[in-house]
């Protein structure tokens, strides 16, 4: 298992491009079953997880090929059904990965039938499906599940029906659900409205293809979805929108460093909240035009969601109470990343995790490093300390582990955060990335 070891205290200086959106690409790959038409998706990153979705698309007799695209991050991939027997999700590829459980939906559309291995929990929680499976059977299809497996079953019509559905949870809309119920029923016969819907880019991002392979849906991106059913859908090109995730880890690395960085294909109105926490951090921001000057923020770039922001800090930094949100609200996903900046600000702050509860494992990893912690049930109290002292660190997951490797940037000394195949998941070589920007950072290979 490869580790980073990383020699804290660099300051990064330079710029960099935000890739393409994990949490976007994988729900807009699996719309490749929705059709026999081939699916051309731009700016598709490299990670372990779309590798694995990939295998199990080619195991439901989808062709997937990747193609470089203008460089060598913006990866496009061709896909396209060419066998439409296969209806079975075995455990051995989903245990992988949870989003590999959003092929039930078009799958359940497209054939009428589903095979899928529950996914397990994971260091973040107990990630139920319940919400998902209440969808489908309200579109019509018969739900039973047996030895780990859920078997789904459209209506002996062999179409889904459209319904009214609430799909909201004791933690809020559930986003993958609301993706996987969102696919099934632009199949399906008649209107479904979605109810309590999650309204993460992700979905507006997955609508929006959906659209341009002739769906008909509205709403997206608000807490009701419309999905008017069609017969059947072609083929489309589509680019994956920027990840709003990684480009809010780049910032806190430059932030958390005292750096200076310039971040391009930056999404920043769909990261409001945690600029809104960045601002009362400390933390200066500007948007940027390409060579780096300040941008009047009014001006509507070519495309608003792809801009350029300069990120620096050279100052203490404050503290701040954070509580994590569906979107629009502060992301679960900032919330490590978040905490490590958090714990070398000035004075007290608090985190409270809404969405995933027991989302702390980097807590007592942060611990060793010297942070000042303290958990509360899902809230966590950060007594800021100076700077924090370099370890050996165990990353646990792929947000957490990102959340070690900034407070690695950030400590004085030699950090090793060890198992990042758990970075490799969410992150594009995130330590070329890094070092790119100045880091000391080197992957080293484990056994
Ligand atoms: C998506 O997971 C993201 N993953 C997660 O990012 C992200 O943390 C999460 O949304 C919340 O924003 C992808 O998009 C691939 P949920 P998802 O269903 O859809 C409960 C990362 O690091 N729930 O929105 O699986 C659930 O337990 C990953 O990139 C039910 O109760 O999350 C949680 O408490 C980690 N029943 C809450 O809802 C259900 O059927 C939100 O979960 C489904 C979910």
């Amino acid at each position: 298992m490869d580790a980073f070891v990383i020699q804290g205290g660099r300051r990064l200086r330079g710029r960099t491009r935000v890739h393409g959106s994990k949490n976007a690409a994988l729900p807009l790959l699996t719309a490749a079953l929705l059709t026999d038409e081939p699916l051309l998706v731009d700016d598709v990153p490299d990670l372990s997880d779309v590798r694995n979705l990939l295998r199990l698309l080619e195991s439901l007799g989808c062709r997937c090929s990747r193609r470089a695209g203008e460089d060598d991050r913006a990866g496009r991939l061709e896909l396209q059904v060419v066998d439409e027997t296969a209806d079975r999700a075995d455990y051995e590829i989903v245990r992988t990965m949870r989003a590999t459980f959003n092929v039930l939906g078009p799958l359940l559309a497209r054939r009428g039938r589903a095979v899928i291995s529950r996914p397990g929990g994971c260091n973040i929680g107990d990630r139920p499906v319940d919400l998902h499976l209440h969808g489908f059977r309200a579109l019509g299809a018969e739900i039973h599940s047996g030895e780990g497996y859920i078997h789904a079953q459209a209506p002996a019509s062999g179409r889904l029906q459209g319904a009214r559905i609430f799909l909201g949870g004791p933690f809020g809309p559930t986003v993958t659900g609301t993706a996987n119920v969102m696919s099934a029923a632009t199949l399906a016969e008649g209107r479904t409205v979605i109810d309590s819907a999650a309204c993460e880019p992700e979905i507006v991002d997955l609508a929006n293809l959906l659209n341009a392979m002739g769906a008909r849906i509205s709403g997206a991106g608000t807490p009701s979805v419309t999905i008017d059913g069609v017969e059947a859908l072609g083929g489309a090109r589509h680019t994956v929108i920027p990840d709003r995730i990684e480009a809010g880890t780049l910032m806190i690395a430059a932030a958390i460093t005292n750096g200076d960085v310039i971040l391009e294909n930056c999404p920043l109105e769909e990261l409001t909240a945690f600029l809104t926490c960045l601002d009362a951090v400390g933390v200066q921001w500007e948007l940027v035009d390409e060579a780096g000057d300040k941008a009047d923020a009014s001006s509507d770039s070519p495309d608003s969601r792809s801009q350029c922001v300069r990120v620096a800090s050279q100052r203490r930094l404050s503290p701040a109470a954070i509580t994590t949100q569906p979107h629009p609200g502060f992301p679960t996903d900032l919330q490590a990343q978040m905490m490590a900046l958090l714990a070398v600000a000035d004075g007290n702050s608090v985190i409270t995790e809404k969405i995933f509860p027991d989302r702390f494992l980097h807590v007592a990893e942060m611990l060793r490093m010297g942070a000042n912690l303290v958990r509360n049930g899902p809230a966590v109290l950060i007594s800021g300390v100076r700077h924090l002292i370099g370890a050996p660190v165990m990353a646990s997951d792929l947000r957490a582990s990102a959340g070690l490797v900034l407070a690695g940037l950030g400590a004085t000394g030699t950090t090793t955060v060890n198992r990042v195949y758990h970075i490799d998941r969410g992150y594009e070589k995130m330590e070329r990335t890094l070092a790119e920007l100045g880091a000391e950072i080197e992957r080293v290979e484990g056994d």
